[in-house]
C-alpha cells in the first residue's frame, strides 16, 4: 500500500491536518514530537499472544475507541528470532498491515529486554549479576547484562533486521529501544570494564587519588585493578563516577540498536526509549540517554492511591526537560496496576484527567498499558483496556471518549509547547551526592523540588524542570533546590546569566561539592560564594521545626536548615531563624544581593508551605514573572501550551466538587461546542481545553 492511499484514508477519517502532518513529518527531519506534531492516544498490543484470528477484532475496538497508535514488538525476541539466525517477521509485518487498515499507527519495540532462551542459554555471559554475584536467569524480564559486549551483537543484529524491515513501512511512525531500562550487571567483566573505564576519566591514578582524597581509610590505589565495582556505600567520588559509568554503560547499550536502526530507517521515524522509575528514578543520567534520542518518552503510573497532581505535573515537566521538546507518555494505567501494594482503581474520570494533564504539561501521545491482559503470564491483574473475553471492559468507554476529544482538539494543539518563564534546575550528580550521604533520613530530595514546583503551579505558572547545564537564556528566575554539586565552571555559566538579568534562587545544600563530590573549600555556595556575598556557616540536620521570619511572613523551617553570613552591605537579610537548635537563633536563613543586572538569592532553609508561598511570590513578582492565567479555584489545574499567534489552555477540575472557574478573556472550548466563554463549569475530574485569540 503506498503512502499516498494511507494519506487519502487518513484524511478521509481525520481532518486534514494530521495526514498533512504525517507528509510533512516524511520531508522534516527529527522526531514527530520534535515538531510538535499530532496529538495520539494509543495502546501497547502483544499481536505475538493472541491467534491472528482475533487481531482483526482487537483493532476495530481500538479504532472505534479512536485508539490511532499502538507499541508492538518489544517482549516478542522468541517469536521475531525462534532460533539464532532464524528471523521470522511476517507474523509481524501482517499485524503492521491490519492496523494499517484499521488507520492505526505502529511504534515498533526492539526486544532486548528479555532475550530468549536460546540466547542466554548458549551465552551465559549476556545474563545478568547481581551484586551478591547470583546470575539471573530465564524465565522473567531484564535477565540481560546490559555491559555484555556479546549481547550488545545480538541485540544489534535483532535491531538491523527489524530495521531492514520496517524502516521505510509508511506505517512504522517510530521505534523504542528496549524498555525501561533498569538493573545493571555487577559481573568480572563489568568490574573490568569499570577500571577501564576510570583510567580513560582521570589518566592517572594519582589524579583519581587526588580526587577521591583517598589518603582518607588508606583508601590509596597502586593499581586499577583494585577499584571495587561499588554496589552499596563507599567514597563519594568512587559512587559518583560509578553512577557516571552506568549512565554511560546504558548509553552505549542502547547506541548499537540506535545505530542498527538508523542504518536503515527513514529519517521520519523517531527512536524514543519508555523510562520507568515513575520518572523520578535515578539509577543513571537520563538526560545523557536521551542525548541520542528523537524523542523524549516515560511511563507514568500513579499505583496505589490516587493521582498526586503536584508530583505527576513535575514528572511531566521533568520528562519534557530531557530534551526540551515535547514527549510522549508511552504507558500509562487504564485504571489501575498489578505491582503496588494496593492496586486501586483509580476514579471515574480520572484516567481521563491524567491523559489530559499529560498533554498540557506537552505529552504529544498518550499509551495505555495494556490492550489486553495475557491469559497467562506475570501480569494477569494489571488494568487492560479489553477482558479475558475480548470485550471492552468498564474503562473502554472513558478511553474512547478521550480519544474523541484529542481528535477533536488535535489540531488547535499542533505546534504548541509549554513556555515557560521559570525553571527549576535538575542536576543528576547532586542528587546523587546527597543520596550518597542524606545527613538527615527525611531530606527528600523529591519533596524538597516540589516544595517550589508546587508553589509556583499554584500560580498558574509553566515550570520547567531543566538540566543545571542547560543555557538558562529564555527565563526570568530560575530556582535550584538541593543544588549540592557546584563546579567551577557550572559556577561561571550561571553568574554569567544572572549578571545578563536573571534572577537565581539557590535552595539548601547548594554548592557543597564540586565534580568529584569532594567539599567546596569556600563552603556553600561553592565558587558562588563572593558573588552571593555571603556563604553558609554551618548546615543542621532539624530534629524539630525551627520557627522562621522576615518580609515574608512568619513560618517554619524543617527537616534541614543552614546558618547563613552576609558580607557586604549590598546583601539584603530577608529571613532569619527564631528560637530554634541554638546554633540557629537570630541567624540569617535567606540572603540576597544584586549582581549585575540580575539577583542572586540563597535560602537556606525547608519551608513550611505557606511560608515558602509567599517567599515565591516576592520571587516571581521581583523577576518580572507575568501570571498566565489568572487565579483559579482550589484543585483546578491550569496548563498553557503556546503555538505562532495563539494559546491553548488545559483547565482540569482534580477535585470532587464541581467548580466555577472565570476566565481571564473570552475563550473558545474545543471540547464543547466552541461558543465564546467567560467562565467554565467542570465538574469532578472536568476538562475543559480553551483556545484564546492572542492575536
Ligand atoms: C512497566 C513495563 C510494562 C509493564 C508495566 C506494568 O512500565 O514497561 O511492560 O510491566 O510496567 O505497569
Amino acid at each position: 500500500m503506498n503512502v499516498k492511499t494511507i494519506l487519502c484514508r487518513a484524511m478521509r477519517r481525520r481532518s486534514v491536518w494530521l495526514s498533512l502532518m504525517f507528509g510533512a513529518i516524511s520531508f522534516a527531519s527529527g522526531g514527530l514530537c520534535a515538531q510538535s506534531g499530532s496529538l495520539l492516544l494509543g495502546s501497547a498490543w502483544y499481536p505475538e499472544q493472541w491467534p491472528e484470528s482475533r487481531w482483526d477484532q482487537d483493532l476495530r475496538l481500538m479504532e472505534e475507541a479512536h485508539l490511532d497508535v499502538v507499541r508492538v514488538g518489544e517482549f516478542a525476541w522468541s517469536r521475531m528470532e525462534p532460533s539464532q539466525g532464524h528471523y521470522d517477521l511476517d507474523w509481524l509485518e501482517r499485524a503492521v498491515r491490519l492496523a494499517e487498515k484499521h488507520h492505526i499507527a505502529v511504534v515498533l519495540g526492539t526486544p532486548t529486554d528479555a532475550p530468549p532462551a536460546w540466547l542466554t542459554a548458549a551465552h551465559p555471559e549476556t545474563l545478568r549479576m547481581d551484586a551478591t554475584g547470583h546470575l539471573a536467569e530465564h524465565g522473567n524480564r531484564r535477565q540481560f547484562n546490559y555491559a555484555n559486549p556479546h549481547y550488545r551483537v545480538y541485540c544489534a543484529e535483532i535491531a538491523e533486521q527489524l530495521a531492514r524491515r520496517f524502516g521505510h513501512d509508511p506505517n512504522v511512525i517510530g521505534w523504542q529501544i528496549g524498555n525501561e531500562y533498569s538493573d545493571e550487571s555487577f559481573d568480572p567483566e563489568t568490574k573490568r570494564q569499570f577500571q577501564d573505564w576510570l583510567k580513560v576519566r582521570f589518566g592517572t591514578l594519582d589524579a583519581l587519588n587526588r580526587d577521591w582524597t583517598t589518603a582518607y581509610w588508606s583508601q590509596t590505589y597502586d593499581r586499577w585493578d583494585e577499584i571495587p565495582l561499588p554496589s552499596g556505600g563507599g567514597n563519594p567520588g568512587l559512587l559518583l563516577e560509578h553512577r557516571h559509568f552506568v549512565s554511560d554503560t546504558w548509553r552505549d547499550f542502547q547506541h548499537v540498536q540506535v545505530a542498527a536502526i538508523r542504518k536503515f530507517a527513514e529519517k521520519r521515524q523517531f527512536i524514543t526509549t519508555n523510562l520507568g522509575g515513575l520518572g523520578w528514578s535515578d539509577n543513571f543520567d537520563h538526560y545523557e540517554i536521551n542525548n541520542e534520542l528523537d524523542l523524549a518518552s516515560w511511563d507514568d503510573y500513579v499505583g496505589q492511591g490516587h493521582l498526586n497532581v503536584a508530583r505527576n505535573g513535575a514528572m511531566h515537566d521533568f520528562v519534557r526537560g530531557w530534551k526540551r521538546a515535547n514527549f510522549w507518555v508511552m504507558e500509562t494505567q487504564p485504571g489501575f496496576v498489578n505491582w503496588a501494594p494496593v492496586n486501586n482503581a483509580l476514579d471515574p474520570g480520572e484516567t481521563r484527567a491524567m491523559a489530559w494533564q499529560a498533554v498540557g504539561h506537552g505529552a504529544d501521545a498518550v499509551l495505555y498499558w495494556q490492550w489486553r491482559s495475557a491469559l497467562n503470564g506475570q501480569e494477569q491483574y494489571h488494568g487492560a483496556i479489553v477482558g479475558p473475553d475480548g470485550e471492552p471492559l468498564p474503562i473502554y468507554p472513558e478511553i474512547a471518549r478521550t480519544g474523541g476529544e484529542f481528535e477533536r482538539a488535535a489540531k488547535a494543539l499542533q505546534g504548541t509547547s509549554p513556555v515557560a518563564q521559570v525553571a527549576l534546575l535538575h542536576s543528576y550528580d547532586s542528587r546523587w551526592a546527597i543520596d550518597f550521604q542524606p545527613h538527615n533520613r527525611n531530606y527528600d530530595q523529591l519533596e524538597v523540588l516540589l516544595g517550589y514546583y508546587g508553589t509556583l503551579r499554584e500560580q498558574g505558572l509553566t515550570v520547567d524542570v531543566v538540566n543545571a547545564t542547560t543555557p538558562l537564556d529564555g527565563y526570568k528566575l530560575v530556582l535550584a533546590p538541593s543544588l549540592n554539586v557546584i563546579s567551577a565552571e557550572l559556577a561561571a555559566r550561571l553568574l554569567a546569566w544572572v549578571e545578563r538579568g536573571g534572577s537565581l534562587v539557590l535552595g539548601p545544600r547548594s554548592g557543597m561539592k564540586d565534580e568529584h563530590d569532594s567539599l567546596n573549600v569556600q563552603r556553600q555556595p561553592g565558587p558562588l560564594v563572593d558573588a552571593l556575598g555571603g556563604r553558609v556557616e554551618q548546615f543542621y540536620a532539624l530534629e524539630a521545626p525551627v520557627p522562621v521570619s522576615g518580609e515574608d511572613g512568619t513560618g517554619t523551617a524543617s527537616v534541614w536548615a543552614e546558618q547563613l553570613s552576609a558580607h557586604t552591605d549590598a546583601d539584603e537579610v530577608l529571613l532569619h531563624y527564631g528560637k530554634g537548635n541554638g546554633w540557629l537563633d537570630g541567624q540569617p536563613a535567606m540572603i540576597s544581593r544584586s549582581v549585575g543586572k540580575g539577583r542572586i538569592t540563597y535560602l537556606g532553609a525547608v519551608l513550611d508551605p505557606a511560608l515558602m508561598r509567599s517567599v515565591l511570590q516576592r520571587s516571581t513578582r521581583a523577576a518580572h514573572v507575568e501570571p498566565e492565567f489568572g487565579p483559579l479555584p482550589p484543585d483546578v489545574e491550569v496548563c498553557r501550551r503556546v503555538g505562532d499567534g495563539h494559546s491553548i489552555y488545559v483547565l482540569i477540575n482534580h477535585g470532587a466538587a464541581v467548580v466555577h472557574a472565570a476566565l481571564p478573556s473570552a475563550m473558545h472550548d474545543l471540547l464543547g461546542d466552541g461558543h465564546s466563554l467567560t467562565e467554565v463549569v467542570l465538574d469532578a475530574q472536568g476538562v475543559a481545553v480553551l483556545e484564546a485569540d492572542t492575536r
